[in-house]
């Protein structure tokens, strides 16, 4: 089985290298004096210590919203000695992008030393893995729900074959997470899954991805997603509530407090998007979650509006906000994609 890893770890950094190649022309395979994470051996070596941020882009879809590219931008300027990958669907080997055709987002990204875009091929991920059999065996074009749950399987599998930290595309990251091992409480007791942290072959993730595949129930919205994580969770702690801002140690993981990534609760969401009067310092918090499943009304960030988000903007990603954001006259409706529930 090791062997099969290793060699399904190097396929997909053999279409990575490819891959960056076509499309971005800065490949570290044909120039080594780039960095040496941007060299093969060198993504390997990362990938291979289970220090990697993973975003993921389960749609085919190839333009990236503005807060998709925050995020992936954000977490490249907090863990810049670590690499930061954002899987799409979208992207597959034979794929030859000609760099004019590129979405500003995605020219602005890959033009970022360690952020890698890189193929989504969930078969390839899936093997070796209790979500193979479920996979092969499901028709997607009948799931309710298949953008969100392809989704929420991917991150298991990524993050149980090569550890780091997956993260939605609609968190905004602010300085480093201090823990390997790790789930987010979205609130006490209950566990999200926009933002966890193993290292490589965890079995507490081995034993989400068999519960996804024997209690699967595709009408029921996170199903498979937060309430998994909050199943399994349940099993391997006795769960107390939290005190005051410190986290829970749950055997050999943290289950950590709200405040570190979900310091503005759901239910108020829109404060992002409001001017503050004095805002707040995050102080306890090591990333932003900004609930973007809840933005149906589409509001988007505007230059010059003096909206929290527009601050986060300018200080966390501060390419994205000089080359993506509209002015005052011309807001448009921001994505909406499963990635940025
Ligand atoms: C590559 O992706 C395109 C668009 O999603 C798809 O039509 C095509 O079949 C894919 N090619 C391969 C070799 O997977
Ligand atoms: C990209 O450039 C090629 C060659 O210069 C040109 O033929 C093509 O129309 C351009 N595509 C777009 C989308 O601008
Ligand atoms: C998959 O589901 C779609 C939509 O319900 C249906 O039209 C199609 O026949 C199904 N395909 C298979 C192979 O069952
Ligand atoms: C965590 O604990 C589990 C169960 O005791 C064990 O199997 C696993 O190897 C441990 N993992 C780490 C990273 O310590
Ligand atoms: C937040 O942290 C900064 C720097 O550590 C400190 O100066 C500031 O007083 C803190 N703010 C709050 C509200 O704790």
């Amino acid at each position: 089985m090791l062997m099969k890893l290793q060699l399904s770890l190097s396929v997909i950094l053999l279409l990575a290298c490819g891959f960056l190649y076509q499309f971005t022309q800065k490949s570290s395979c044909l120039f080594p004096h780039l960095p040496p994470y941007k060299s093969q051996q060198g993504l390997e070596a990362l990938l291979g210590h289970g220090r990697s941020i993973v975003f993921l882009e389960t749609s085919e879809r190839m333009e990236l919203s503005p807060l998709v590219s925050c995020a992936v931008e954000s977490a490249a300027n907090v863990y810049t000695e670590q690499p930061v990958l954002l899987l799409m669907k979208g992207l597959n080997n034979s794929m030859q992008l000609p760099p004019n055709s590129t979405s500003p987002a995605l020219s602005l990204l890959s033009a970022i030393d360690n952020v890698f875009l890189l193929p989504l091929d969930m078969k390839s991920l899936f093997e070796d893995t209790p979500l193979f059999s479920w996979y092969t065996q499901i028709n997607s074009s009948a799931e309710r729900y298949w953008l969100h749950v392809s989704s929420d399987a991917s991150r298991l599998a990524f993050i149980w074959k090569y550890g780091g930290v997956y993260m939605d595309t609609d968190v905004i990251s602010i300085r480093p997470i201090p823990e390997d091992n790790f789930l987010a409480a979205q609130t006490s007791q209950f566990s999200s899954n926009g933002v966890f942290g193993f290292l490589p072959h965890h079995p507490f993730l081995w034993q989400c991805m068999e519960n996804f595949v024997e209690n699967y129930n595709s009408d029921i919205w996170g199903h498979q997603g937060p309430e998994l994580m909050t199943r399994i969770l349940r099993v391997w702690c006795k769960l107390r509530d939290f005190q005051e801002v410190s986290d829970l140690k749950c055997l050999n993981f943290s289950f950590l407090h709200p405040q570190r990534f979900y310091p503005i609760s759901y239910a108020a969401w829109r404060r992002y998007y409001e001017a503050w009067d004095t805002e707040p310092s995050f102080n306890d918090s090591y990333a932003l979650h900004l609930w973007n499943y809840m933005n149906q009304e589409g509001r988007a960030v505007v230059r010059g509006s003096n909206t929290l988000v527009e601050n986060l903007y300018r200080k966390h990603c501060p390419k994205s906000y000089r080359d993506l954001l509209q002015g005052p006259e011309s807001s448009v409706t921001g994505e909406r994609g499963p990635g940025n529930k």
